[in-house]
């Protein structure tokens, strides 16, 4: 794993956007799966603008969404589908069949974590991965005390993501469980970046960069992936 530090959010965004222009350039049938959330927005947002000017092919993409909270409807803008639905699958003009989400409100849970998980597969595996952290360290919703040998699953959320969760809403919202791909899709994927910025991200930067790999600190994790990035900016790398 390697630490690349940037001077602020937007020079971190741009990379990564470019970098993931640079790779559907060079492989149109790339499989990208990104997380939502405050971090990658911007990303995703210069990622919108690189296509659209530099006319990348983007017809042979296949997006998957990284995560999902259970229960909320995909119209509410809080939820993870909302996100990709405005921040990319619209504006570049995904096609159903390229788009790959977990349904949060299936009454079937696990045959959600079935499919994508059949999907992955059968897709050939994931290309890149590009993450974010949470408060308590996680990745996607693989939360503390998660078994690093899990793909999709249902997760009982942690106090912290409960609480730090209420960012996305408009109103108090009753979160309890998330779906999400699992450790061991990060790890299976070729490459894997994990984006932070700003102080508050600070010391869960420095606990994932420099303690020794444990579950009760997901993103330690990416220590071990041979293809693993943390991009952060100089706020979020302040303590390491
Ligand atoms: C969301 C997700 C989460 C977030 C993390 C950081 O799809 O996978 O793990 O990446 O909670 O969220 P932000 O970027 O809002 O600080």
């Amino acid at each position: 794993m390697q630490v690349k530090i940037f001077e602020d959010h937007p020079e971190l965004s741009a990379t990564v956007a470019r970098e993931i222009q640079e790779l559907v350039q060079a492989k149109p049938n790339t499989i990208l799966c990104m997380a939502s959330g405050e971090t990658p927005r911007l990303t995703c947002q210069l990622l919108v603008q690189m296509i659209r000017s530099g006319k990348t092919d983007i017809s042979q993409l296949h997006f998957i969404g990284l995560d999902e909270w259970v229960g909320i409807e995909p119209g509410n803008s809080g939820s993870c589908h909302y996100f990709f639905q405005h921040e990319l699958i619209t504006p570049l003009g995904l096609r159903e069949d390229q788009v790959h989400l977990f349904d949060g409100m299936s009454t079937d849970l696990q045959a959600e974590c079935k499919k994508m998980d059949e999907t992955i597969d059968r897709l050939g595996g994931i290309d890149l991965i590009v993450a974010g952290i949470g408060m308590n360290g996680h990745i996607g919703f693989n939360e503390p005390g998660i078994s690093p040998d899990l793909y999709s699953h249902v997760a009982q959320l942690d106090e912290t993501t409960l609480t730090v969760g209420q960012k996305y809403f408009d109103s108090p919202t009753r979160l309890q469980e998330g779906i999400t791909l699992g450790l061991k899709h990060l790890l299976n994927a070729r490459k894997a970046i994990l984006i932070a910025n700003g102080k508050k991200k600070a010391e869960v930067i420095r606990s994932a960069v420099r303690e020794t790999v444990s579950n009760h600190l997901p993103a330690t994790i990416m220590q071990t992936h041979s293809n693993g990035f943390i991009m952060v900016d100089k706020e979020a790398a302040s303590l390491l």
